[in-house]
């Protein structure tokens, strides 16, 4: 049976750590001068994009090459998804000839829909609604820094967005407790939040950031317009005025508390250049450890 990674719910705890512990192991061995590239030796995968692309592209394809594989760049102008052709037959013809798919869509259900029909693993390589690949990352990177996860009080300074509800599902998963102030009409997917309540997770929604972020042990934010939201920018520009990660909040915060943004930041509005590069920022640790994660993901998925 195929397993695919669209959503973090769909993976139980000891699944998680399993990625987390590959990761962690792959990404020792190769600081050490090992290589990988017999692990998807001859593998393939199919990287569609509707929406632009650094990190993912880059980790996804250079990942697939360490481990002895091959990745294809499929941008929105190439194969039109859902309008050239439909989801389900792209899904069907891709199966026919790559070995796994990572998709970064609009609609999650896109992603769904390419999961349900391909028979090859599919990866959620961001969706409007989760980004599951980045909070593996976001954990593996808090885990090396802290050596632990659970009991961590993670407080998310923004926007409740696809980042954010992947967090909280791996938050709920790991045992991490979650906060969130953000203004009204922008909390998390209410069904995620119930969810992870569901399981014993915390999870607080606050409107006030000094609120949120006091005694935290992470501080992370990502952008107040995400990808394919362009025409509310200014609006939203005004309704987040107060929520940036500054220095003055992250005082606010335990003295080792990780500055934490998947990236790419506008530096101005959610977070400020000095506190993204000041000694508790650990943003191009977790852009690294998306290679780490994605080689365990893929390793996992296709081998
Ligand atoms: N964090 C992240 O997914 O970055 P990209 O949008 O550049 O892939
Ligand atoms: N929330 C952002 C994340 C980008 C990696 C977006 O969807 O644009």
């Amino acid at each position: 049976m195929k397993r695919d990674l669209v959503s973090l719910a769909d993976w139980s705890a000891e699944e998680i750590w399993g990625i987390l512990e590959l990761a962690a192991h792959l990404k020792r061995e190769q600081r050490a001068g090992a290589r990988h590239d017999h692990l998807l030796r001859g593998k393939t995968l199919a990287m569609i994009f509707q929406k632009p692309s650094l990190r993912t592209r880059v980790s996804f394809e250079v990942g697939m090459w360490q481990l002895g594989g091959y990745a294809l760049y499929l941008g929105p102008e190439d194969i039109k998804l859902g309008k050239r052709e439909s989801v389900e037959d792209v899904a069907l013809n891709l199966s026919r000839y790559v070995d796994g798919i990572m998709a970064r869509v609009f609609g999650h259900e896109v992603v769904e829909e390419l999961a349900r029909f391909a028979t090859v693993p599919v990866i959620n390589g961001l969706s409007d609604l989760l980004h599951p690949c980045q909070a593996l990352a976001d954990m593996l990177t808090i885990w090396e820094k802290k050596r632990r996860l659970e009991g961590l009080i993670l407080a998310f300074i923004g926007d409740g967005n696809n980042v954010a509800n992947s967090l909280i599902e791996a938050c709920a998963k790991l045992g991490l407790h979650f906060r969130i102030a953000c203004p009204e009409g922008h909390e998390p997917n209410p069904r995620i939040v119930e969810e992870a309540r569901a399981q014993g997770a915390q999870v607080a929604i606050l409107r006030d950031p000094k609120e949120a972020a006091k005694n935290a042990d992470i501080l992370y934010t990502d952008v107040w317009t995400s990808m394919g939201q362009e025409a509310e920018a200014e609006i939203r520009r005004k309704k987040f005025q107060g929520y940036t990660v500054d220095m003055d909040l992250l005082s606010l915060a335990k003295p080792d508390c990780l500055v934490m943004h998947c990236l790419p930041a506008h530096y101005g509005e959610e977070i400020t250049y000095e506190a993204a590069r000041s000694k508790n920022s650990v943003i191009f640790d977790q852009a690294e450890n998306r290679l780490h994660a994605q080689k365990a993901v893929l390793a996992i998925l296709l081998r």
